[in-house]
């Protein structure tokens, strides 16, 4: 009984202006954590000159593993370093990214690909002096789908290439709806997110067949929710930030001679 307690609470939720990193009562592992993994993801994804705005997608296989926080705050991140970035969410069906900035989301992303409303008028800034800017998700559409595997979605990204130093896309679960499947072959890079003792392997590998099926290139797993028991913050809960960058293939492979030996 105790044990049902502790896990309960282990698995509490924190709410969205809980687990951002800008809050003033973060600590510290988890800002390093985004930190190390904004470092990652410039090795991963090199500047180059002709393509400099590099587009990211963040997804994971199934719902609540915290796809839209690692977005969230890796844009912020990324944001911090002199770069201009782009937060869009494509969550169609259950957006978040405007309840992390109180934003209304009437005009956002679904407005732009049905011709409703134009790109400007659906960007937000986060303040006159930050260099982070959101498109949220907008009116909940009918064939969320059909939408962000449409041109006007391609045409969005060319659009807002000139602009960005870096486009950070926050997707639906990958094994649940075929959204982040079809908006991967538009991005640079797939950033996919695992969390501990909860992901498992046939979800996973799952999701990342699909992924490859549709050459979808995997940059990195970034492992969410790691609990670090020496760590207990102040309202007693023992969830840490930690993330991990691996490369799928290397960790993949290194399975695969563990399974020979
Ligand atoms: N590392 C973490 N520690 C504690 N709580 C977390 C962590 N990451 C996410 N959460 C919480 O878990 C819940 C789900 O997170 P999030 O919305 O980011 O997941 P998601 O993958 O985007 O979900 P969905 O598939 O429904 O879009 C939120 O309440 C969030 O605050
Ligand atoms: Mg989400």
């Amino acid at each position: 009984m105790n044990n049902e307690k502790n896990n309960a609470k282990e698995k509490k939720n924190f709410s969205s202006k809980e687990v951002l990193i800008t809050n003033a009562s973060s600590n510290f592992q988890l800002v390093e954590a985004y930190k190390t993994l904004r470092t990652n993801l410039l090795f991963s994804m090199p500047y180059n000159k002709q393509h400099a705005c590099r587009k990211i997608l963040i997804v994971s296989a199934e719902a609540g593993e915290g796809k839209s926080t690692t977005s969230v705050n890796l844009a912020e991140t990324l944001s911090e370093t002199d770069t201009k970035v782009l937060l869009i969410d494509a969550d169609l069906r259950k957006p978040t990214i405007n309840k992390y900035y109180n934003i209304e989301s009437r005009k956002g992303l679904s407005n732009i690909l049905s011709g409703m409303n134009t790109i400007e008028e659906c960007i937000y800034r986060k303040s006159e002096t930050e260099n982070l800017f959101i498109i949220p998700s907008g009116l909940l559409p009918p064939n969320p789908s059909e939408l962000l595997s449409s041109k006007a979605m391609i045409k969005l990204l060319e659009e807002v290439d000139k602009d960005y130093d870096y486009v950070i896309i926050d997707a639906p679960p990958v094994n649940i709806v075929s959204d982040g499947v079809l908006l991967s072959s538009m991005v640079d890079g797939v950033a996919f997110v695992c969390a501990y003792a909860s992901s498992t392997y046939p979800e996973v590998a799952k999701a990342l067949s699909a992924l490859k099926l549709a050459k979808a290139n995997i940059i990195g797993v970034i492992l969410n929710r790691v609990v670090n028991k020496k760590h207990k913050n102040k309202r007693g809960y023992n969830y840490s930030y930690k993330y991990r960058y691996k490369n799928i293939d290397a960790a993949d492979n290194s399975r695969k001679s563990k399974e020979k030996e």
